[in-house]
């Protein structure tokens, strides 16, 4: 395990049997608190931003946000909310996925994304990547390219990478924890 992780595994607390018994959740609370740990998560989520040639930064409502914000600004890339549905107000591009139980479904704003970009997926959990595929159809159906995914954590078990292959279409996907 590197520095990066042993530091960022440190700051992620597992709270049992929440938000319903029997689910282990992963709490980024306390990293969000640390300066240390968040400017370093920042950083690595800026650096894989510019090492794939990114023109944009997708963050996914809403922890997804807190992450995503300032990897684009480290980045020097605008930043574009992927939000649940009914909280843009402009024209929009909508996208409904599957949760365990029922669907949910995602928005962006249409005139955010337009062929040319390339865009770059942050989240801070892949689990069954329901939402990451639904945020990868959003960015090509409106025309852009994906530039790839970065998640802070990976939840292994639940097979959300070979959920996100097809969508991906060879674009990597990174995580910086596979728990
Ligand atoms: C959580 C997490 C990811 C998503 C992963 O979001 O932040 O966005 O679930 O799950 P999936 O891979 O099975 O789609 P959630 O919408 O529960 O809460 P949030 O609004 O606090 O981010
Ligand atoms: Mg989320």
């Amino acid at each position: 395990m590197t520095d990066l992780q042993q530091l960022l595994l440190s700051r992620i607390r597992d709270v049992a049997d929440y938000p319903k018994p029997g689910v282990m959740f992963k709490d980024i609370t306390p990293l969000l608190a640390d300066p240390e740990a968040f400017t370093a998560l920042t950083d690595r989520l800026a650096d894989f931003c510019v090492q794939t040639g990114a023109t944009k930064v997708v963050g996914l409502e809403a922890r997804g946000f807190i992450l995503a914000a300032p990897a684009a600004v480290r980045a020097g890339i605008g930043f574009i909310p992927v939000r649940k549905a009914g909280k843009l107000p402009g024209a929009t591009l909508r996208q409904a996925y599957d949760l365990e139980y029922g669907s949910a479904e995602i928005e962006v704003h249409a005139e955010d994304l337009a062929a040319g970009d390339r865009v770059m997926v942050i989240d801070d959990v892949l689990a069954t990547g329901g939402t990451a595929e639904a945020s990868l159809q959003l960015i090509r159906r409106a025309g852009a390219e994906i530039a790839g995914v970065i998640m802070l954590m990976e939840l292994g078990f639940l097979g959300g990478r070979a959920r996100l292959e097809g969508a991906l279409d060879g674009a990597p996907l990174e995580s910086l924890l596979i728990v």
